[in-house]
């Protein structure tokens, strides 16, 4: 009686938590243990959560996919989601997924999870543990390694959230959102070790109306990056640090590429990473273009390069020495930023000679290093200021 009592008040905060993401009432639950997912960290759950898949997706009403407590071992996995019938798909984690311990298993292939042409799925809750950092310490001897995979991705989907996810140890990249519309990030965590390589937290690519907040990331590389055809993104009360801030770019990658349109970062805390904002081309011609972009309300605490465009962006001096960057960078805001620069210039504009930055604007920024005035420096970039400005302005 008792359990049973208590099974039901478990039952109840779970159909609680699951409010807040708006679930019918007609949802079925798909329990990954019936499929035969086995909680011990050890037996390869990989096919249990493919049948659960399939089961959920065949289904025509609302469906959540749980996973109960434990630790899930996993392989490379793909939902796919052409022929799904159910609306709306959730999938409750309350374990952890593992990735297999041989780095190499995972290391060949581009992803560890995936979900491709789905509509309507949510991940709720759950930590994923790609153990990457065998990967990591290969790729520092310079060995013949594997790439290493994405930890978690969204490719050509709709209408997804991901809400209260911990990713850790990403092979590669955490988390990838590629050709998606309508997608809500809330409350993630990442965390890697500051000296991981390629271990971005979150990627936004050729996306429309992706929302990003209150999260936390802490790795290797960019904390969130932005690459070409990202419109109407929103990031707001996201931490960073260690790492290397927030980027858009690298731009100018290929020939003929979408643009960067209608970006706003708000209320950011960067703490000893790389960058703060930075924007980043290569120096070659491209289609692309960034434009319309709002930098507002950040902190920075000991930030090697606090505010930060870079078109002349070429590693190795392959493919692009004595190019320009075709990309056309304009309408950004960088307002209400204050804190302290690791390195003395706080500012650097360093814009193509071909097409200028231009319409940028400071407003109210207040960057210091070693408790003096930091400096800025331009090249090719027009713009104003606004309020206060520290560094001085040199647009
Ligand atoms: C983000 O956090 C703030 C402050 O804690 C909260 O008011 C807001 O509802 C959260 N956003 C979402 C989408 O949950
Ligand atoms: C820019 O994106 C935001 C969402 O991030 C959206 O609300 C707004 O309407 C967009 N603005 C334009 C001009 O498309
Ligand atoms: C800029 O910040 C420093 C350190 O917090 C402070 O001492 C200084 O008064 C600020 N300057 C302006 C113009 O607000």
């Amino acid at each position: 009686m008792l359990m049973l009592c208590l099974h039901s008040i478990l039952f109840f905060i779970f159909l609680v938590s699951l409010n807040n993401i708006n679930i019918s009432s007609a949802e079925t639950i798909y329990n990954v243990q019936t499929y035969g997912a086995k909680p011990n960290g050890k037996t390869d759950s990989t096919q249990a959560f493919l049948d659960a898949w399939a089961a959920a997706c065949g289904s025509t009403d609302p469906t959540i996919i749980y996973i109960p407590e434990g630790r899930y071992l996993l392989g490379s996995v793909a939902f796919t989601g052409g022929n799904c019938k159910s609306p709306d798909i959730i999938v409750r984690i309350d374990g952890t997924l593992i990735a297999p311990e041989d780095y190499r298993i995972l290391g060949l292939a581009s992803n560890w999870l995936s979900f491709e042409s789905v509509s309507g799925v949510s991940i709720v809750g759950g930590a994923l543990d790609a153990r990457g950092s065998p990967l990591w310490d290969c790729k520092s001897k310079g060995s013949n390694c594997p790439a290493g995979a994405t930890t978690l991705s969204f490719v050509n989907s709709n209408n997804i959230k991901i809400n209260g996810l911990l990713s850790l140890n990403s092979q590669m990249f955490h988390i990838v959102i590629n050709g998606c519309q309508n997608v809500q990030v809330q409350g993630v965590r990442v965390i890697a070790a500051g000296d991981s390589p390629n271990t971005d937290g979150i990627h936004v690519q050729l996306s429309t109306d992706v929302v990003i907040m209150n999260s936390s990331i802490k790795t290797g590389d960019d904390c969130i990056s932005i690459g070409p055809g990202t419109k109407n993104l929103w990031i707001e009360r996201v931490r960073c640090g260690p790492g290397h801030g927030i980027s858009i770019g690298s731009l100018a990658k290929t020939m003929d590429e979408a643009g960067v349109q209608n970006v706003t970062v708000k209320s950011t805390i960067f703490t000893g990473t790389t960058n703060g904002f930075r924007i980043k081309s290569w120096a070659r011609h491209s289609t692309g273009f960034a434009q319309a972009i709002r930098f507002i309300g950040a902190t920075m605490i000991n930030v090697q390069n606090p505010i930060i465009i870079d078109q002349n962006y070429c590693p190795h001096n392959l493919n692009c020495p004595n190019e320009v960057s075709g990309i056309q960078i304009s309408d950004v805001i960088y307002q209400g930023i204050r804190g302290t620069s690791a390195t003395p210039v706080a500012i650097k504009f360093d814009c193509s000679f071909k097409y200028p930055c231009k319409g940028i604007t400071l407003q109210n920024v207040n960057l210091t290093y070693l408790n003096k005035e930091a400096q800025s420096t331009c090249t090719n970039a027009i713009g104003k200021i606004s309020g206060q400005v520290q560094p001085d302005n040199c647009l």
